[in-house]
């Protein structure tokens, strides 16, 4: 392709990538496989690599994020960012209209579902997006551009190249929610109270590649200066709807009070099946040409208020604060509840977080207390019934791990208290049941009630004992249910799991932060046990993927002497502690850089790599002068040219092929 071509061909891309972006995240339409998607944005990411010059402003590959912040900048919002005034019920709805009543007579109502998550307000010039800033007081919010730009609905670029601020809200769906929580638990970290925290926590990420994997969302509801635009709520939603916005469609006009409460009733059905968080319904006087009359108070305007929905809240009865001992030491107080029915589901205890959170709430055992389910999903102790309050004591964190009466420390900065004996059996119990997991080393005869079994008798206190279990095999056919025929399988699985493959062996060890993904880089960097435990701080954080926290939290690992004793134990025990290396056969590709380019008539894209794989070759994906190789075929592009432009030796299909078979 000549230069002329290539600009062209990355305009065109980018707008079939952006209309796809589009129909699949604003509208919840898509017109186009995931594959086709993927297919357009790679070429994308492989042409903007190699001609930067022609990164559009409004590239998609911007939502992939990469910026990397030490912090963020402070933005003055020239339009204060407000709240809004809250009502609770029939009667404080009835005195709001009221008021308005009083000041003007002809008016509609816009209701918008409230969603929950942090507004956010977005500068567009010439229709390009410039900025975005969290509301922070109202006055002053923090710049968080790199950030909102990874979210996928949000449009780079307007369908008019007008100059304009709008405002929404930013919320975690959750689908992402739920997701994200799991991934946490694996990763041995604490988990999010709920989507909103989530959400709030994601924007202030300084890593915006983070923020990219989080899948935020946004709704946009407000332009500022609104008058310059539209006359009315409702036409500036539809307005904004035709710049490219994704617009909540749950919008409604209404005229009014009768019609307003029998609406939000409506509201308060339909939000329950909501894929996201909603605490309320905002309603708004939908002329514009009023607001000046109908005025505002200090902190909100009073022609708007938000109409808070009762969440499923149950009062229950807290028998007892308990504490369970995390795999990573992690301390978390649980609420022993009297069981309730909340949401379709029955609930007997919820977490309640940290020392701060019950310190905060001031809940205390015995009293009668309030549950939720955060984000539809985990059930949460929100507040104290104070008026049935009697004569309980206040909460006091507990100094000594509940299991093995250890020290347990806070550390400074943190909300969470840790046990700090590595030796702790309450750690181990939980360190058992990630070894065995499905996701670690798959042992699936040996479930969590098991372990716990077993753990409990002593026969299971580290990961090591899982492979002397077989010296208790007569002792355990005393134990109810352990037939000869669960024993036998059992102790199969576990043997059977020493062949087990060599990242699943790492992430089982439970090492904090080395979740199975990195367990996957880092063995494939470090493909034996022996170059793992000898990495330094330094090589583990040269790999794009390992971050300062893992690569520290990787070397402490194996610093630690209890550790390196159940490494040799397992060493000894026969564990594979390998990375299974296919044996390299030497060719004309081996220790080459190569690029494939163009429509291949033989092979797919992937034979091809796998084929080149095995000959020792590495496969990238755009050329550069470190490129050895370019393969063609048939409509080969932009990489060829540039290949020849670089002088690199080209092969195309056939002469491949001839090379291959000539190998085999
Ligand atoms: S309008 C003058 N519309 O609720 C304030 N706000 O308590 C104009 N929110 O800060 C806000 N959904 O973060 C508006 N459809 C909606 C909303 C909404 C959620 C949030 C927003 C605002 C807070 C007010």
């Amino acid at each position: 392709m000549i230069y002329v071509d290539i600009k062209k061909r990355i305009i065109e891309l980018t707008k079939q990538i952006n209309q796809a972006n589009y129909d699949y995240h604003t509208l919840d339409q898509p017109k186009i496989s995931d594959q086709s998607y993927d297919k357009l944005l790679k070429e994308l990411v492989e042409l903007e690599n190699a001609y930067p010059e022609y990164q559009f402003e409004d590239s998609p590959t911007q939502k992939i994020g990469g910026v990397i912040l030490s912090s963020f900048q402070k933005v003055k919002h020239q339009i204060p960012m407000m709240s809004l005034s809250n009502v609770f019920d029939e009667n404080e709805l009835r005195s709001f209209d009221e008021r308005i009543k009083k000041v003007v007579s002809t008016f509609s109502y816009i209701t918008e579902l409230k969603i929950d998550g942090l507004a956010v307000s977005l500068l567009y010039e010439k229709g390009l997006f410039v900025r975005a800033a969290t509301r922070g007081n109202g006055s002053i919010g923090e710049d968080v551009t790199h950030n909102v730009k990874t979210i996928k609905s949000l449009p780079l670029k307007l369908n008019e190249p007008i100059d304009i601020e709008v405002r929404g809200e930013i919320y975690m769906p959750h689908k992402s929610f739920k997701m994200l929580n799991e991934e946490r638990l694996n990763e041995g970290e604490t988990l999010f109270a709920n989507p909103r925290n989530a959400a709030a926590g994601t924007i202030r990420q300084l890593d915006s590649k983070v923020v990219s994997k989080r899948n935020l969302d946004l709704f946009v509801y407000t332009i500022v200066n609104q008058s310059n635009y539209a006359d009315t709520q409702e036409k500036a939603l539809e307005y904004l709807s035709k710049l490219g916005f994704k617009v909540n469609s749950n919008y409604q006009k209404v005229f009014g009070i009768e019609s307003l409460i029998e609406t939000i009733n409506q509201y308060d059905i339909i939000r329950k099946r909501l894929p996201y968080d909603t605490d309320g319904v905002v309603i708004k006087v939908n002329e514009f040409s009023l607001y000046e009359e109908i005025g505002f108070t200090a902190k909100f305007p009073k022609w708007a208020t938000a109409y808070k929905f009762q969440a499923e809240r149950v009062e229950t009865i807290l028998k007892d604060i308990t504490f369970q001992v995390g795999r990573t030491g992690v301390i978390t107080p649980v609420a022993e509840l009297e069981p309730v029915l909340i949401s379709g589901s029955m609930v007997a205890r919820a977490t309640l977080h940290n020392e701060d959170y019950i310190k905060h709430k001031d809940i205390r055992i015995h009293d009668t207390v309030l549950v939720h389910k955060a984000g539809e999903i985990i059930p949460e102790v929100i507040e104290v019934v104070l008026n049935k309050r009697t004569h309980q004591e206040p909460f006091v964190m507990i100094d000594k791990c509940p299991i093995c009466q250890g020290e347990v420390v806070r550390k400074e900065g943190e909300a969470d208290h840790y046990c700090v004996n590595p030796d702790c059996p309450g750690k181990s119990m939980y360190g058992l049941i990630h070894f065995s997991s499905r996701q670690a080393m798959d042992i699936d005869t040996l479930g969590e009630k098991i372990v716990e079994t077993l753990h409990d008798l002593g026969y299971l206190n580290k990961i090591s004992d899982i492979y002397h279990l077989k010296e208790y095999k007569e002792a355990l056919k005393d134990l109810p249910g352990f037939g000869d025929k669960k024993i036998y399988t059992l102790l199969k699985a576990i043997e059977e799991s020493k062949k087990q493959n060599f990242d699943r062996l790492i992430f089982g060890l439970g090492i904090k932060h080395v979740g199975s993904k990195v367990a996957k880089t880092l063995t494939k960097h470090y493909p034996t046990i022996d170059k793992l435990m000898h990495a330094n701080l330094e090589d583990l954080q040269s790999i794009p993927e390992i971050g300062p926290m893992i690569a520290q939290s990787v070397v402490a690992y194996f610093k630690n002497e209890s550790n390196l004793v159940l490494i040799h134990e397992l060493i000894n025990l026969g564990l594979n502690m390998n990375s299974e290396q296919e044996e390299v056969i030497d060719s004309p590709f081996t220790n080459k850089i190569i690029v494939l380019t163009g429509k291949l008539e033989h092979f797919s894209r992937d034979e091809v790599t796998e084929l080149l794989e095995k000959y020792g070759a590495k496969v990238t994906s755009s050329v550069s002068s470190k490129t050895d190789l370019v393969i063609y075929g048939e409509e080969a592009g932009s990489k060829l040219t540039k290949a020849n432009e670089l002088k690199i030796k080209v092969m195309d299909e056939k002469a491949f092929k001839e090379t291959i078979d000539g190998l085999h």
